[in-house]
């Protein structure tokens, strides 16, 4: 059958040979089984898991550990989220591995296009993502979450090519656990902790720009 999904690996075999990269087209081509759920899932993160400009966060490519231990923090409720807590809840450990796994798996998938947001903030954004910032001293956000290849961090969420919105909600998030509890030094809590809403919103912005590393 002539699947849309065969279109799909056509176009991108194509696009590989373009490129000379035809041999790496077999890891590609083997497209993971769709798993059960999955349908309800993509109603927001999109087919491709790519997520929506509108917040909702790209899932394809994203480290499969992570994804995973979000579902799970979801579901016991120590990630607090009004949309997937229910959804989490309705899953258990096999379906949670499954779909973490499935969307892990959909590589260079990019962000679908949104308004390119204003160049001076992206401009800042970049600095503060890449070097860090002298004052009230913030660690280069690459310094942990790799920028050019995921393999060289792979402990660590993939951070570029997300919405803004969604960026902009998980600092505020980290930001009211830090308020809550004092964070321990080097994590993401107390990294967010120094961030002000300028600098949130500069690399929410440059973050959103980017492809995702492969
Ligand atoms: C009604 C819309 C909606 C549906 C349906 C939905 N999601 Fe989500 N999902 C979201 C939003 C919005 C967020 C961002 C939550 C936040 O900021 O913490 C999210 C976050 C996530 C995250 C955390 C990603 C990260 O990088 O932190 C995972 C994992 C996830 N969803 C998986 C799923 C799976 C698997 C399904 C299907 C079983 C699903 N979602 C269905 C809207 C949705
Ligand atoms: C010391 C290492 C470290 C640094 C530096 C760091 N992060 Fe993180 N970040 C983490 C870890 C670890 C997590 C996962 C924490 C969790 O989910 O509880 C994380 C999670 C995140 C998330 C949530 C991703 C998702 O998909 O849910 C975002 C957004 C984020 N970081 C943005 C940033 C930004 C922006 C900077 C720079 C200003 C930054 N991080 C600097 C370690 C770091």
């Amino acid at each position: 059958m002539f699947t849309r999904s065969r279109c799909r690996a056509w176009g991108a075999a194509s696009f590989a040979a373009v490129l000379g990269i035809a041999a790496q087209f077999p890891a590609q081509a083997a497209a993971p089984a769709a798993p059960a759920g999955l349908a309800t899932c993509v109603a927001c993160h999109g087919t491709q898991g790519q997520g929506s400009a509108a917040g909702v966060p790209r899932l394809a490519g994203q480290n499969a550990q992570y994804l995973e231990n979000a579902l799970a923090m979801f579901k016991t409720g120590k990630r607090s989220n009004p949309v997937m807590q229910p959804i989490a809840a309705g899953l258990d450990d096999a379906a949670m591995h499954a779909l973490a796994t499935y969307f892990a798996g959909l590589q260079g998938v990019a962000l679908a296009p949104a308004a390119p947001p204003p160049a001076d903030l992206v401009r800042a954004g970049e600095e503060l993502a890449r070097v860090g910032a002298v004052s009230d001293p913030t660690p280069p956000c690459f310094s942990c979450h790799g920028a050019d290849s995921r393999a060289a961090n792979p402990h660590f969420p993939a951070i570029e090519g997300q919405p803004a919105a969604f960026t902009v909600d998980r600092l505020h998030e980290f930001q009211a656990r830090a308020r809550a509890k004092a964070p321990d030094p080097a994590t993401m809590t107390a990294v967010a902790a120094r961030l002000n809403e300028t600098q949130i919103r500069q690399v929410a912005a440059y973050l959103s720009t980017l492809k995702p590393a492969p």
